[in-house]
């Protein structure tokens, strides 16, 4: 299956190349995702039992409400998409609705015609993208009830890495993907929910790496191919790199082809 969600960062395009770097899922206890995100190889992988989990509490609820009520959410969005226009848009943008649903709802609305599928906060935690040129908000592939089905075999939580990847077990398998930092460069911060993944979070994150590995879990690492990286996660796994073309620029003349580090143990 595919994700119903457009993701900064999401990792579809690593499916072409997963044949070497991920695991037959069936031969793993347990699949587990702390920066769940899209969650595009969740859904490739289609795991048995699942734990998944992220800091964003909205986009946490929208896999929940998915999973237990994906009918009526698909009621709602039906209606969203009949009545889509500009002025509808910021509509929906301002409002703050009140039930876990209509909070769903509103996710996915503003998910699929926000511009580029950009999830940005300001400040006080208010959505504040502009609308983008996608209108649809039922999408002819859309099957809410198999992504239904497939998140009913996962646990989820809103909590940072470090609580989930602390309950990997022997024979799990984790596949992580945190916001790209790297040391001394400023850019490198990635803004996510109001908090910045700092170079000290890749080092707790590290960290939880190799205690988990200690416990006999296996693990692939997604992250930037910079120095900084490859010397902080030496000995947690064999390196290899990953050529993709670049879509996170906005125009064409900016997008071009650059490497990805994967870090596989296990
Ligand atoms: C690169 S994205 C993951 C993309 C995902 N693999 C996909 O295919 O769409 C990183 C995710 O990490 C989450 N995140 C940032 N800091 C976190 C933290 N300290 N603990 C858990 N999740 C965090 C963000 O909310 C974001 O969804």
């Amino acid at each position: 299956m595919e994700t119903f969600l457009k993701w900064a960062g999401g990792k579809r395009w690593l499916l072409n190349k997963a044949d070497k770097l991920l695991p037959d899922i069936n031969l793993t206890n347990r699949y587990i995702e702390p920066f769940l995100g899209g969650g595009s190889i969740f859904f490739h992988l289609e795991p048995k039992v699942a734990l998944l989990s992220d800091l964003n509490e909205d986009l946490i609820n929208t896999y929940v409400v998915m999973r237990d009520s994906w009918h009526d959410l698909f009621e709602i969005l039906k209606k969203y998409h009949n009545q889509h226009s500009q002025d509808f848009y910021y509509k929906i943008r301002a409002s703050k609705p009140r039930t876990s649903i209509n909070k769903a709802a509103r996710f996915i609305y503003l998910n699929r015609t926000c511009w580029n599928g950009l999830y940005r906060v300001n400040r006080k935690g208010e959505f504040n993208v502009p609308i983008g040129t996608k209108s649809n908000v039922i999408l002819s592939n859309d099957n809410f009830e198999q992504l239904s089905y497939l998140l009913n075999t996962a646990s989820l939580d809103v909590c940072d890495f470090e609580t989930t990847i602390d309950k990997a077990v022997e024979n799990d398998f984790i596949f992580i993907d945190p916001p790209y930092t790297v040391k001394h460069n400023l850019n490198g911060f990635v803004k996510y929910n109001e908090t910045i993944f700092s170079w000290q979070d890749q080092v707790r994150l590290r960290n939880s790496i190799a205690r988990a590995i200690s416990r006999g879990a296996k693990v692939l690492i997604t992250n930037a191919n910079h120095e900084s990286i490859k010397e902080l996660y030496k000995g947690c796994g064999k390196m290899h790199l990953l050529n993709r073309a670049s879509v996170i620029a906005g125009n064409s003349e900016a997008r071009g082809s650059y490497s990805e580090l994967a870090i596989l143990n296990g």
